[in-house]
């Protein structure tokens, strides 16, 4: 068994948790670290008593003989020049979502990825996810008919611990959260409805978050973080090492900036319709502030209907048989593992493994990444500019 030399650019909270699962593919060796922050490549190594090189340049990781990929988990806006560098040092790419943060970018990703023969998987954990599969696998046998139409609703209950108290909160760092947390359902319906995107329509506000606030406040100095419902609460996560030992970390240690400043631009509240040129119309709701902590996924089909419930790890398939003989119903449960992303973390590594040891395109390819992104740009432009935008 061949062990692949990879190295780690960006080592904030998605890579703390991520390395967890590199760490029991025994295909997977890192031997370095970059980040911009000394502190947080430290943090990082410390956790895991591991040490790797670190580098607060970038370049001088892929400058390196010795590596056969990169996972880059840097802010969304380094993601296009970083990984057009990873391609240029002749480096295989997992890149996290979004591929890019504007549709020019994603083009010029591609571009690299062809140019250097390389591989770039793109981080839609939900691809990898058991019930996005099990989703995936009914549909495209048939059970439900031929896929007509369908919503979902993405209740982003940790809205604000997630995306509003640091760089997550402007457009300009993430495109739009359509992008930054949208594309990943946008690739699922993308991947589910089969089809290129045709038509898009949407409405969008900020209703919730941004506001007056200074941009340098932090919820630590605020005389108001007793009574916000939004002050980070500093609290520590503990896990289990792959050697058995626990680590913590303090969780909110990486976002502490105030959700009501003045430079948050990013929508909380957005309703998206899409029609694709087969002809099925899906409509997604990605809301920030409700207090659940959900995707639900509905397709109606010419022979019955299927939903997706995330949080409650269930499938349920109803057929429509006949007229007195409609609510014949298929329940799948328990589909998802203790794994991150629900044992999403480990079955996109072993598709990097996979991209690694044959040079082949993963399932989560570039080409998903920029699909995905097209429609959360364009859902963002039709929002702005209140209509519908034809591609
Ligand atoms: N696939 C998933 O489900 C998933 C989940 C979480 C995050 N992510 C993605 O991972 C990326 C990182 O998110 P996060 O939550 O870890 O953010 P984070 O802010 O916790 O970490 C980002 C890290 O990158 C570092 N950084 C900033 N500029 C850099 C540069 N120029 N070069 C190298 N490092 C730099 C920061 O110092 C920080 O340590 C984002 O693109 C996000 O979309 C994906």
């Amino acid at each position: 068994m061949k062990k692949f030399k990879i190295g780690i650019i960006g080592t904030g909270m998605r890579t703390m948790f991520l390395v967890n699962e590199i760490l029991k593919k025994e295909e997977l060796e890192i031997l370095a670290v970059s980040d911009i922050s000394q502190h947080s490549m430290e943090q990082l190594c410390s956790s895991y008593e591991k040490e790797w090189d670190k580098y607060l340049d970038y370049r001088d990781l892929l400058n390196r003989e010795d590596i056969d990929g990169v996972i880059i988990a840097s802010p969304d806006y380094c993601h296009e020049e970083q990984a057009i560098a990873a391609f240029e040092a002749g480096l295989h790419v997992f890149l996290e979502k979004p591929i890019a943060v504007t549709l020019e970018g994603g083009k010029k990703v591609l571009e690299a990825r062809d140019k250097s023969g390389k591989t770039l998987l793109i981080g839609f954990v939900l691809r990898y996810n058991k019930a996005y599969r099990k989703m995936k696998e009914l549909i495209a046998s048939g059970i439900i008919g031929e896929v007509k139409t369908g919503w979902v609703l993405h209740s982003v209950g940790a809205g604000s611990d997630w995306y509003f108290h640091d760089w997550h909160g402007t457009m300009a760092n993430t495109g739009g959260l359509l992008l930054q947390k949208g594309s990943h359902d946008f690739d699922i319906i993308n991947w589910i409805v089969d089809s290129k995107i045709d038509r898009i329509a949407g409405f969008g506000s900020q209703d919730f978050f941004g506001g007056n606030k200074p941009n340098e406040l932090v919820c630590q100095c605020c005389e108001e973080r007793n009574v916000c419902s939004e002050a980070i609460v500093d609290r520590n996560i503990s896990w289990k090492r792959p050697d058995g030992n626990q680590t913590e970390v303090l969780y909110n240690q990486w976002r502490n900036k105030c959700v009501y400043r003045e430079e948050i631009d990013v929508l909380d509240n957005h309703q998206v319709m899409l029609e694709y040129k087969n002809g099925v119309k899906v409509s997604y709701l990605e809301c920030h502030y409700t207090p659940d902590d959900n995707r639900e996924y509905t397709f109606i089909g010419t022979k019955g209907k299927l939903k997706l419930d995330d949080a409650n790890d269930i499938i349920t398939v109803q057929l429509r048989n006949g007229m007195y003989d409609r609510k014949e119903i298929i329940t799948y449960e328990h589909l998802q593992s203790s794994e991150g992303h629900g044992g999403g973390d480990k079955y996109i590594l072993e598709d990097f493994v996979y991209a690694l040891e044959t040079g082949e395109q993963p399932n989560a390819g570039g080409e998903a990444g920029y699909e995905a992104i097209e429609v959360g740009l364009v859902a963002h432009r039709a929002i702005k500019e209140g209509k519908v935008i034809n591609l």
